[in-house]
C-alpha cells in the first residue's frame, strides 16, 4: 500500500500526542492509554464517495428553506424496534447496536432484514459464514428474496459490492471485523473502528441509506472500547439481558431522532426473538399464595408503565459483617432505604444480611420503586406476606416521607389493567387524582410509617 494515512498516537486520558506508541504517558503518567488515530487521510484515498459524480457544496441555507421530512422513516413490523428508534428507521441514519457477545444482536438484525421484504438489504457478516447465516435464517423461518449476504471484511471491497448492488439498507455485523487499508492496524483496533465507522457515516449521509452497525461490548460495558463510536452515530441502542432469562431489552442510549428513554422488550425463543408488547405479564410471577419478602412496584421504564416484582431476603448475619447485595437496583440506594427504616422505624437491619433482587434480571432506576423495596424488606423482616394484587408507587425521602412520582395516572392504569386491586401512592400524588375514575383502590400515605401501620401490624 503506497498510500497510508498519516497517524499519530494519542493518550486516551489526557490527549497527549506522540509520533510513536508509549507505554506510559509522559504528561499524565497513566499506563497503556495510547491509541493510534488517523490524522490525515491520503489524498487519493479511494472510498465509495469518489464514485459520486458531484459533491454537495454546503453553504449556509435559510432555515425556512429546509424541509424537515419525517416521511423518511421506514416503519418496520417490529414494534419494539420502531419504538426504540423513535418511530421507525430514519433514512440515512447510522444506528449502533451494542451488546455482549451472545445476547442476540445478530439474531435481531437478521430477523429485521428477513422481515423487510419491501426493500433490498445487504447483510454484511465478518463473524459468520454464509452457511451459518443461512442456517440461522432457516431457524428464524425467514426468507426474503431481497436479502443479500456478504462476508467481505475489507471495507473498500465492500463499497464496491454496495455500488453494484445498490442496497436500500446495510447491516454490518460487526464493526470489529471490518478493515480499511488506509489504516495500518488490526481489525477491531480503535483506529480501524474509527476509520471504518467514519466511512460508513459518510456513505449513509450521502446516499440516504440507513446503516446498522453491530458493536460488541467489552467487559467494562463500553461499546468496543472507543466511546468515540457513540459520537459518530445518530442512534445508539443497547441490547441487554441476563442470559439466564429469556427476555432481552433494547435500550435507547442516544437518539438524534427521538427520545432516549425508550425501551423495547423481546423474548428469545427457539425460533428467534419475539416482541413482548405487554411486559408486565412477563415480570410478575404467577403466585398461588402470598409470599413474604415480595412486593410489586408500578414503575416506568421510559415512557412505558411496567409492573415489576421486588424480592427481598432478610436473615440473621452469620459471619461478622452483615452482607448487602442488590441485583438490578443501586446498592447505595438500598443502604439508604435500610438506614431510613432503621432510624425512622427502629427496625434492626444492622445485624442482618439483606439480599434484594429485581425479578427478571431487570435494572430499575425509577425512584418510584422505593416504596415497594421498603415493603419487601419489611415483609421479609417480619415474615408477613403482603396480600396478592397489591402494588406500590412512591419515592421515599430521608425522613421516611413518601414523595410523589411522575406519570402516576399511567402507573395506576397499568396496575388496574393487570388486575391489581390496591395501589399505595404518595399523598402528594393523590391531590390530582379522583378515586371514582378508577376500579383500583388508591391508598395515599404521607409517611412510610402509615403504610407499615396498615400492612404489618
Ligand atoms: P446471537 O444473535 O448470535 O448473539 P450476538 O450476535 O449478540 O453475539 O444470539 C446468540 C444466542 O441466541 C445463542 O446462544 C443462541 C440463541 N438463539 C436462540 O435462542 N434462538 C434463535 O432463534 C437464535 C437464532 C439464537
Ligand atoms: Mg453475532
Amino acid at each position: 500500500m503506497a498510500n497510508k494515512a498519516k497517524t499519530a498516537f494519542f493518550c486516551r486520558n489526557c490527549g497527549f500526542e506522540s509520533s510513536k506508541w508509549l507505554g506510559k504517558c509522559p504528561s499524565c503518567n497513566e499506563w497503556n492509554t495510547f491509541t493510534e488515530e488517523v490524522i490525515e487521510r491520503p489524498k487519493d484515498a479511494a472510498s465509495w464517495k469518489d464514485s459520486k459524480p458531484e459533491k454537495r457544496i454546503s453553504g449556509p441555507v435559510q432555515l425556512s428553506e429546509i424541509t424537515a421530512s419525517d416521511t423518511g422513516r421506514l416503519v418496520t413490523g417490529d414494534l419494539e424496534l420502531n419504538r426504540t428508534l423513535g418511530g421507525g428507521i430514519v433514512a440515512g441514519s447510522l444506528v449502533l447496536i451494542g451488546g455482549e457477545p451472545g445476547i442476540g444482536k445478530s439474531t435481531l438484525l437478521l430477523q429485521l432484514a428477513l422481515e423487510l421484504k419491501q426493500i433490498k438489504v445487504l447483510y454484511v457478516s465478518g463473524e459468520e459464514s454464509e452457511q451459518q447465516i443461512k442456517m440461522r435464517a432457516d431457524r428464524l423461518k425467514g426468507n426474503n428474496q431481497g436479502l443479500y449476504i456478504s462476508t467481505e471484511v475489507a471495507i473498500s471491497k465492500l463499497f464496491m459490492q454496495i455500488k453494484q448492488l445498490q442496497p436500500e439498507m446495510v447491516v454490518i455485523d460487526s464493526i470489529q471485523t471490518l478493515v480499511s487499508d488506509f489504516v495500518d492496524a488490526t481489525a477491531g483496533s480503535i483506529a480501524q473502528i474509527k476509520e471504518c465507522a467514519g466511512q460508513l457515516q459518510r456513505f449513509a449521509k450521502e446516499t440516504n441509506v440507513p446503516v446498522f452497525i453491530i458493536g460488541h461490548i467489552n467487559k467494562e460495558g463500553y461499546i468496543a472500547g472507543p466511546k468515540i463510536l457513540e459520537h459518530m452515530v445518530d442512534t445508539v441502542l443497547q441490547f441487554e439481558g441476563d442470559r439466564n432469562y429469556t427476555h432481552r431489552i433494547l435500550r435507547t442510549i442516544k437518539n438524534r431522532f427521538g427520545s432516549t428513554s425508550e425501551i423495547g422488550i423481546y423474548k428469545m425463543e427457539g425460533d428467534g426473538l419475539q416482541q413482548v408488547n405487554n411486559p408486565s405479564e412477563l415480570l410478575i410471577t404467577e403466585k398461588e399464595e402470598p409470599l413474604s419478602g415480595v412486593a410489586v412496584a408500578a414503575t416506568m421504564e421510559g415512557m412505558r408503565p411496567m409492573l415489576i416484582e421486588v424480592q427481598a431476603l432478610v436473615s440473621p448475619a452469620v459471619y461478622g459483617n452483615p452482607q448487602r447485595t442488590a441485583t438490578g437496583f443501586d446498592l447505595r440506594r438500598l443502604n439508604m432505604l435500610l438506614a431510613v427504616l432503621e432510624k425512622r422505624g427502629g427496625f434492626a437491619y444492622g445485624n442482618k444480611d439483606v439480599f434484594l433482587n429485581i425479578a427478571g434480571g431487570l435494572r430499575v432506576e425509577d425512584p418510584a420503586i422505593d416504596l415497594s423495596i421498603a415493603c419487601a424488606l419489611l415483609s421479609s423482616l417480619t415474615d408477613m406476606a403482603l396480600p396478592l394484587n397489591m402494588c406500590f408507587a412512591a419515592e421515599i425521602g430521608l425522613s421516611g416521607e413518601l414523595r410523589g412520582v411522575a406519570r402516576i395516572e399511567q402507573r395506576i392504569t397499568e396496575a388496574e389493567k393487570l388486575g391489581f386491586d390496591r395501589i399505595y401512592i404518595a399523598k402528594h400524588n393523590m391531590k390530582s387524582l379522583k378515586q371514582n375514575k378508577y376500579n383500583i383502590e388508591l391508598r395515599a400515605a404521607g409517611k412510610l410509617e402509615e403504610v407499615y401501620g396498615q400492612l404489618f401490624v
